[in-house]
């Protein structure tokens, strides 16, 4: 039997993570009041128990605990802050907790703006893609004060595995950065070791099997290997939002003066794709940057 738990939870953003987030925090008993721009891509949500609600002000209206998972700063901004946004229907002692991957600098300055309103901000962006969401096996990295951040753990718990607390406000999204690094040489290493593969005439299921089970193994070779494969570029994460990713990751690294050659080389081969219309594909696209340096797909 579900628990119905107390905490209304209002949820901005129901898109490829925010729709299983959100699924999962039905699942668990919370009373979930959900907003997204296009209102069919709640529809997941909605049969699953979520109520609708017209703007985000609304959603947030009667919660204490409001959700964001959208695609970039200004989204969040613009949810949180702008005109019929959170801030205007939020009350005192209110928590946002926002799992977008965004600027850690932005992230602090709107906690500092919530904050005059007697409203919190956490961020806790995630990592483990969509398979992550809807199986509830997110890594979580929040930053914020701790005692918030344990008053939402029970909450996290039901849509991640593991919640971390990185530090203060904008931490989480600092540590995502870090992760975004690691994320985009692995994805590279993926491209560059099937495309290679292929070329080499190599029968590609029985390469992956065995590549799976070594030291080459990774989440993400498990989950866009046989994607590859199967040529399917639909996104569990689209090429525009790790271009936005690394953005930031670049914007920061130019500030600490901390160079990062493989991750430029990675910002360079997405932006082809993105240049050529391809930007709402998935990251896994990557592979056919790889083909084309190699003269194309070889008929094999
Ligand atoms: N996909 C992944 O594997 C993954 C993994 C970890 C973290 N993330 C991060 O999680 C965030 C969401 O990613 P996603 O893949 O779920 O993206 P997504 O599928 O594009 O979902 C974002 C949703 O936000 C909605 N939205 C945008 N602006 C809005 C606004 N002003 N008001 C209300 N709704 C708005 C979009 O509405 P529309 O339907 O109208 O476009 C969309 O449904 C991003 O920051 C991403 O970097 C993604």
């Amino acid at each position: 039997m579900t628990t119905v738990r107390k905490e209304r939870i209002g949820f901005i953003g129901t898109g490829i993570m925010g729709s299983p987030m959100a699924c999962n925090l039905l699942r668990a008993g919370y009373q979930v009041t959900v907003y997204n721009r296009t209102k069919a891509k709640a529809q997941q949500a909605l049969n699953a128990g979520a109520v609708w609600a017209d703007s985000p002000a609304k959603a947030a209206q009667e919660t204490n605990v409001t959700i964001t998972c959208l695609p970039d700063t200004p989204d969040v901004e613009a949810v949180l802050l702008g005109s019929g946004g959170v801030l205007e229907s939020a009350t005192e002692g209110c928590l946002c907790i926002d799992m977008s991957t965004i600027s850690p600098a932005a992230t602090r300055r709107m906690g500092e703006t919530l904050a005059k309103e007697g409203v919190q901000l956490l961020d806790a962006p995630v990592s483990g893609g969509q398979k992550g969401a809807i199986e509830a096996k997110l890594s979580i990295m929040i930053g914020g004060p701790a005692e918030s951040v344990e008053r939402v753990r029970p909450i996290l718990q039901t849509i991640g595995r593991t919640i971390t607390h990185c530090g203060p406000l904008g931490s989480g999204q600092m540590t995502k950065l870090a992760n975004q690094v690691m994320v985009i040489h692995t994805i590279m290493s993926i491209a560059e070791g099937l495309a290679f593969a292929e070329k080499a005439g190599l029968d590609l299921e029985t390469t992956l099997a065995a590549t799976v089970a070594g030291a080459a193994g990774s989440h993400s070779l498990k989950v866009l290997g046989p994607r590859i494969i199967a040529g399917d570029m639909k996104p569990a994460f689209m090429v525009d939002l790790q271009l936005k990713d690394l953005r930031l990751v670049m914007e920061y690294s130019r500030q600490i003066n901390q160079p990062l050659p493989g991750a430029a080389l990675a910002e360079q081969l997405l932006r082809t794709l993105s240049a050529q219309g391809r930007g709402r594909d998935g990251t896994q696209a990557l592979v056919d940057v790889i083909r084309g340096l190699g003269g194309g797909r070889v008929q094999v």
